[in-house]
């Protein structure tokens, strides 16, 4: 395949980006997306030029680093797909694709398509934790959880932090991640003992480090690569008032 790249390309934080147009010509239909950048980089290193920065680590769709928006899609065309796990197959032969880091102001550009995530690590550090002893694994097995708490929890457990639903969010909100860490811990009765202080001191965190607020315009999870639902935000707005009012049980 022969594509035409717009990538955006940015020094630093506080230098003025745009976006530059490369030929990236035989690009095999199965090299993912981000081994077609990587080929690219290759090609404009013996060039002598920079490469183009994205960030990356697994590249099989569970460490959440390789967030980018592709033709303006958060991770691209594919549903419940992340950019590693996309492939130019899904492109069409001579096309022209644009790809820029996520926009929002709660995630800075470093360079080029990286950006800083850091903003996440707050709303973790505010109450991702539990501090009920839990033991081994055969005294977890112990503890009864009824099957659909488990389920619902397991599924809110396998948010991977990308960022996506934050870039696709018209107001930068943060919500579907939060009250995807909040309805994890929240569901199994090991989280019960900070269940009120999580969800408050979460959501703090969340608008303390400049995330917007949820609208319910239902971005965020159409391009979530995990299938977050929007029914968590539902469950987390009910925690939050009744841990507002003090007026859980
Ligand atoms: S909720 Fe989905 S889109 Fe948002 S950070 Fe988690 S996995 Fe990524
Ligand atoms: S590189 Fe880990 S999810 Fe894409």
């Amino acid at each position: 395949m022969d594509i035409k790249l717009r990538a955006w390309r940015q020094a630093g934080p506080s230098e003025r980006g745009r976006m530059v147009t490369y030929e990236v010509k035989d690009v095999s239909p199965d090299a993912s997306f981000l081994e077609m950048l990587d080929v690219l980089n290759e090609r404009l290193i013996l060039a002598g030029d920079e490469p183009i920065a994205f960030d990356h680590d697994c590249r099989e769709g569970i460490c959440g680093m390789c967030g980018m928006m592709i033709n303006g899609v958060a991770h691209g065309p594919l549903k419940a797909t992340t950019t590693c796990q996309l492939h130019m197959r899904h492109f069409s032969d001579g096309e022209t694709i644009d790809v820029e880091p996520w926009r929002s102001a709660a995630f800075p550009v470093v360079r080029d398509l990286v950006v800083d995530r850091r903003a996440f690590d707050s709303i973790i550090q505010a109450g991702g934790y539990i501090t009920a002893p839990t033991g081994a694994a055969p005294d977890a097995h112990a503890t009864p959880v009824p099957k659909a708490d488990a389920d619902a929890a397991f599924e809110a457990a396998t948010c991977i932090g990308c960022g996506a639903c934050v870039a696709a969010c018209p107001n930068g909100s943060a919500m579907l991640f939060t009250a995807a860490k909040v309805g994890h811990l929240g569901l199994l009765p090991q989280g019960q003992p900070e269940r009120d202080t999580r969800v408050l001191n979460m959501v703090a965190a969340h608008d303390a480090a400049g995330f917007g607020g949820c609208t319910n315009t239902g971005e965020c999870t159409s391009v979530c690569p995990k299938g977050i639902p929007l029914t968590l935000i539902g469950r987390l707005n009910s925690d939050y008032r009744k841990a507002a009012s003090g007026r859980r049980g």
